[in-house]
């Protein structure tokens, strides 16, 4: 019987959780300190779907070692504005951290970094990533590639992830546009969350393994997959598909990385990922000066809009996910379902480190 209800947990005990247990799955402690920022970012920002639920299956990789807990990623080619990047199958935000970090090094000498990065896992939320590079002045953007969720417009077979993209471009005052989507209808994380809850999905998310539509979410998990961004191809689907092949392209097939088919699924264990990314890093005042100015003009000015409703506000990328942070800040706890919390404990237990501290049951 599934427990119901949300649970709130402190957010410095979600960080402090996931260190221990990828420490006990046998990381490093800077590389499980690494994870756990990205994950309780993607908390904090509403992702819900990235953060601490998806610790088990870090742990997961990390206990089949199929993905590496200690080491560093390898620059393999560079020129001053590019890197290939070897991820060395350590954890996913690890290889991305120091990516990025190369790339905006490089941007700092040439006005633009750009990096891609082979040999990497699952690296969380792509928004990390461009948020990393925008909190030192760059636009930022960031995309990885993933294990196939995603059926080609007309295709049976799933043979893209969900590659998402995410754009970080910085206006005055903190004020910024944060870009962060998968191209795929909806993230898998969303399509788990429905069938954690035992809610169907709404029309147009996924299909089932023959390919045939279906809102039922545990269809689409047995080897059916998602619809690409925009849906069916009545409604423009051929779009997201375009996209998440886009993606393929910079993070895939320029690193040398695996591609397309031949990600391993999501859940498996028998073959490491040997995901790719992509990160760039430029100097906006490489081009015309004023790009911040001109962002608030363009952001607020849209924010502004009449909107059909009285009332609504027209947001602007990124506007949901900062409220939520402000929202997390303020009150210093998360919101989580309690059955997902009930399976966290269990992997506490396997794992032997203590169980997560919660504050209360709403
Ligand atoms: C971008 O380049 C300008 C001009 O060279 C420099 O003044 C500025 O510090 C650079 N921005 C960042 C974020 O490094």
């Amino acid at each position: 019987m599934a427990q119901q209800g949300i649970i709130l947990v402190a957010k410095e005990e979600v960080h402090s959780f996931i260190v221990r247990c990828i420490v006990g799955a046998g990381a490093e402690l800077s590389h499980a300190e690494c994870l756990a920022d990205n994950l309780v970012l993607a908390d904090c920002r509403g992702h819900t779907t990235h953060g601490l639920l998806r610790t088990a299956l870090y742990v997961k990789d990390l206990k089949h070692d199929i993905a590496k807990g200690s080491g560093v990623p390898i620059i393999l080619k560079e020129t001053p504005a590019i890197a290939l990047v070897d991820g060395n199958n350590l954890l996913g935000p690890v290889v991305g951290r120091f990516c990025m970090d190369v790339a905006i090094r490089k941007a700092q000498e040439t006005g633009i970094g750009f990096v891609t990065a082979r040999g990497s896992n699952h690296f969380g939320i792509a928004g990390a990533y461009s948020l990393q590079a925008m909190k030192k002045g760059f636009l930022g953007i960031s995309m990885t590639n993933a294990s196939p969720a995603l059926m080609p417009t007309r295709a049976k077979k799933m043979f893209f992830g969900t590659n998402p993209i995410s754009v970080a471009a910085p206006a005055v005052n903190g004020d910024n546009f944060v870009l962060d989507m998968a191209t795929s209808a909806v993230s898998l994380g969303k399509v788990q969350v429905c069938k954690l809850k035992g809610e169907d999905m709404p029309d147009g998310w996924g299909v089932d393994k023959t390919g045939q539509d279906t809102t039922d979410p545990s269809e689409v998990l047995d080897d059916g997959g998602l619809h690409p961004l925009g849906g069916r191809e009545i409604t423009s689907g051929y779009k997201g598909y375009g996209l998440a092949m886009m993606v393929e392209i910079l993070c895939g097939i320029l690193s040398g990385a695996n591609y397309g088919p031949n990600i391993r699924h999501w859940t498996s264990t028998d073959q490491i990922a040997n995901v790719g990314h992509c990160f760039i890093a430029i100097n906006t005042s490489a081009f015309e000066s004023g790009f911040e100015e001109r962002m608030t003009d363009l952001i607020d000015t849209c924010r502004n809009l009449e909107t059909v409703e009285p009332g609504e506000t027209v947001l602007i990328p990124g506007d949901r996910a900062r409220a939520h942070y402000e929202k997390v800040e303020k009150s210093g706890a998360i919101e989580y379902n309690a059955e997902a919390i009930r399976q966290l404990d269990v992997l506490a237990k396997e794992l032997g480190v203590p169980m997560i501290c919660t504050m209360k049951q709403i």
